[in-house]
């Protein structure tokens, strides 16, 4: 039997909490139908679907018709990208040099910039403000990153846009500029109202806030107009065709309503855990480095750390042998002993440990990991 409480790889995937699963029952063997066919039990999915739509619109500050389900944060990212980039053929992105592939594989399909950031993972604005010029179409920012922890300063971000906008009006050029946030890792312990960040689209995951994988949502401000990239049927209003997975909506709509009631507490309680281990850390280990900011710069859940002279491959293997689950970087990129994309753009040459805290996280499975840490690399 798993230990679940020496799982520590919570930004790769939640276990689904139990009112997720809760919610999903009733649609697999009670409530099948087609959301869209014309049976009265049917209109009564078509009705939950929409609840559901309700709860991620409020929690986000958004309408609830600007709200496209998706299977997962990928299909959300690709949507954003690909749905804004189409609609206006010719123009360029800007992205920043830490994103995720599911956004930076999209954007290297047009005229692509990239952002550099500082050694903590921070987006530099002076440079990015330099990087647009009048066919800039969309800037697309994650909101945190899911291997450092760095939360960028989006609300400055949007302010630049604002700037840019007006000084376009004014000289009647008539492109729009978007930011598009990925907001994956950000769900669980952070401001999501989209009217304080300024974005225009935001990506937002289920399989990473306790509820169901393959599931998501792209948030899209009324005034955006993106293409479709998924053609068929015309379910969620033309934008993304095929029968909506309302099992899976209905969990992610139950465990999103789950993280709002815990997360100002989560952030604190997992603040303070990943404080206290940085700081053992760095005392009985001092060839240990923290990649990304510290405090309330970075994600509550997030520890990144370089040991010099250890292959991170082999130690998070060693870790698995004695009972602790970790990441070397991005989940998709996990077979790599490399550093990621992310930690080159930071200026870290060597390999890292990916550390992530959830629900299950206690001070006891850290204090295991960290005495666990210790033996390996010091005997
Ligand atoms: C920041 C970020 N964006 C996008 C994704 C992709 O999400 P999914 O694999 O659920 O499609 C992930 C997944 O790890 C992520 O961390």
């Amino acid at each position: 039997m798993i230990n679940r409480k020496n799982y520590f790889d919570y930004a790769a995937a939640t276990p689904l909490c139990d009112e997720a699963v809760e919610a999903m029952k009733p649609y697999y063997q009670d409530k099948y139908y087609n959301p869209s066919a014309i049976y009265l039990a049917a209109a009564e999915n078509k009705k939950s679907l929409e609840s559901y739509r309700q709860v991620i619109a409020s929690g986000i500050g958004a309408k609830p018709a600007e709200i496209i389900f998706t299977a997962g944060g990928t299909e959300a990212n690709n949507l954003a990208i690909q749905g804004v980039m189409n609609d206006h053929p010719g123009k360029n992105i800007i992205i920043s040099a830490i994103e995720h592939e599911s956004v930076i594989e999209p954007a290297n399909l047009f005229i692509c910039k990239t952002a550099a950031v500082n050694k903590q993972g921070f987006v530099d604005i002076e440079k990015l403000t330099k990087l647009i010029d009048d066919n800039t179409l969309l800037i697309s920012i994650m909101y945190a990153n899911n291997e450092i922890g760095t939360i960028q300063p989006l609300k400055k971000i949007s302010g630049v846009i604002k700037k840019v906008t007006k000084e376009r009006l004014s000289k009647n050029i008539i492109t729009p500029l978007y930011l598009h946030c990925d907001a994956c890792q950000a769900c669980n312990y952070l401001d999501m109202q989209t009217s304080r960040l300024g974005v225009d689209l935001m990506t937002i995951n289920s399989g990473k806030i306790y509820g169901p994988k393959q599931c998501g949502a792209l948030y899209k401000k009324t005034s955006v107009n993106i293409k479709p990239i998924i053609l068929g049927g015309g379910q969620e209003k033309n934008l993304r065709s095929g029968t909506e997975n309302l099992a899976n909506i209905a969990g992610f709509a139950a465990a999103w309503q789950e993280i709002r009631k815990t997360q100002k507490d989560e952030a604190l309680r997992l603040s303070s855990l990943r404080d206290k281990f940085i700081n053992q850390l760095q005392v009985k280990l001092p060839n240990a480095t923290i990649n990304g900011p510290v405090k309330n710069l970075r994600l509550p859940n997030n520890i990144s750390v370089a040991l010099t002279g250890f292959d991170n491959e082999t130690l998070a293997m060693m870790l698995d042998e004695s009972g602790f689950m970790v990441a070397t970087g991005s989940a998709c990129k996990a077979a790599s002993s490399k550093p990621s994309a992310v930690l080159r753009a930071i200026g870290q040459p060597q390999g890292s440990i990916r550390i992530t805290m959830g629900r299950q996280t206690t001070k006891k499975s850290l204090d295991d990991l960290l005495k666990a840490l210790i033996k390996l690399t010091t005997t």
